[in-house]
């Protein structure tokens, strides 16, 4: 184990790096604005009996399918090519992604519409949102501060608008049904990597100085407990919630790796650390609220076997994005004007340097359902 100050130092080095791709991801921001906008009602063909009556989304842009298209951040993908590879033709939806994330294809699987909307979505109302519903948002955290970092939706932001969806949900089902709705619901909950990457290692908040890694997983650990034990008091009572990848590994940080080499061991290293946290919170937190089943999804272990053995799903690149060079593009530096971008996503295991493609998203989603099976539903 790196000692802090081992942190530190190693950290240092990276830090111009850092600094100017976030700046650059800044500045790029204001040139290439206005994609096409989703406008698609959902035509949920209402499938005999769903499993669940609907699913239910918070956290970063790993699940986030379009909540941050309103709002005032540069942290956004609803411009070609993103959702360039969904059934019907290229269609942006501002998912983080050439086509769908897990949460639509959990949906789909429990016998819902194929996509879940985003709550700030102008195109849906209250009928669509009562079969599936997402209340999260790219580039947030645990952490208040990471939001902050590109003016993204904080985690409690995400609660004040489950709360109102509540409102709206009881006057459009009655209160019974809308009661029912909201318990016997899957929730989807996928968030931490932004704390790490986007706050703590760029030193960008102030969390850096404020405490060590070790403090600040603890810190994070706690705020994921209030955050769930706040939905359960709200109704919720099957969740699934996402722990770290080997965030160390993300296109974007094996190029800021560019001296050493590969993926960021020490990266890694703070995911597992966290994981381990997060589950031995999950059993307390269990056991504290009876009646609150929290299945943990070990995204870890899920990805670094694809990473390991990328023939079992047919890739071929594991390190780079298929997006433009693969190596630092995101939101509006992963756009349509790069020759460079691949042909076949089905090749890739990331579609930007950040995020899975949907055939990755889609094989996610099924270690999801296979555990909700055995634990939640
Ligand atoms: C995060 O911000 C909200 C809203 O301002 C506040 O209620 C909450 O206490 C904050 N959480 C922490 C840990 O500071």
């Amino acid at each position: 184990m790196a000692s802090p100050s081992g942190h530190r130092r190693a950290a240092t080095v990276r830090l111009p790096q850092a600094a100017a791709l976030l700046l650059a991801l800044m500045l790029s921001c204001c040139c290439c604005r206005g994609g096409a906008r989703s406008a698609s009602s959902s035509s949920a063909a209402a499938s005999s009996s769903p499993k669940v009556p609907a699913v239910i989304v918070f956290g970063d842009s790993t699940v986030d399918t379009g909540n941050n298209n309103g709002i005032g951040t540069i942290l956004k993908s609803d411009f070609a090519p993103y959702g360039r590879d969904m059934a019907g033709g290229p269609k942006p939806t501002g998912r983080f992604c050439n086509g769908r994330l897990p949460p639509d294809f959990i949906s789909e699987a429990l016998g819902l519409p194929p996509l879940v909307p985003a709550y700030l979505d102008p195109a849906y109302g209250i009928q669509d949102f009562a079969q599936g519903v997402c209340f999260a948002s790219a580039g947030t955290g645990l952490d208040n501060k990471t939001a902050g970092v590109l003016s993204v939706i904080p985690l409690w932001k995400e609660v004040e608008y489950f709360k109102e969806y509540q409102r709206r949900l009881r006057r459009y089902a009655g209160r019974a049904r809308a009661k029912r709705i909201v318990s016997d619901a899957l929730y989807v909950v996928s968030i931490g990597t932004n704390d790490f990457l986007e706050n703590y290692f760029l030193f960008v908040t102030g969390r850096f100085a404020e405490f060590t890694v070790e403090e600040f997983e603890d810190f994070l650990v706690a705020q994921a407990e209030w955050f769930l034990a706040e939905i359960h008091r709200l109704g919720a009572r099957r969740i699934t919630f996402a722990g770290l990848s080997p965030i160390g590994c993300l296109p974007l940080e094996r190029t800021l790796n560019t001296l050493r080499g590969g993926c960021i061991e020490e990266y890694n290293q703070v995911a597992r650390d966290y994981n381990e946290k997060l589950l031995a919170m999950l059993s307390r937190l269990m056991a504290s609220h009876p009646g609150l089943k929290v299945a943990y999804i070990n995204v870890y272990q899920n990805m670094f076997d694809l990473i390991t053995n990328p023939s079992t799903l047919g890739l071929e690149n594991v390190e780079e994005g298929c997006c433009a060079t693969g190596k630092v593009e995101m939101s509006y530096l992963c756009n349509d004007k790069s020759p460079m971008t691949c042909e076949d996503a089905g090749k890739y295991f990331f579609w930007d340097s950040f995020h899975p493609t949907e055939k990755v998203n889609k094989f996610f989603a099924k270690k999801t359902l296979d555990l909700c099976y055995e634990q939640l539903l």
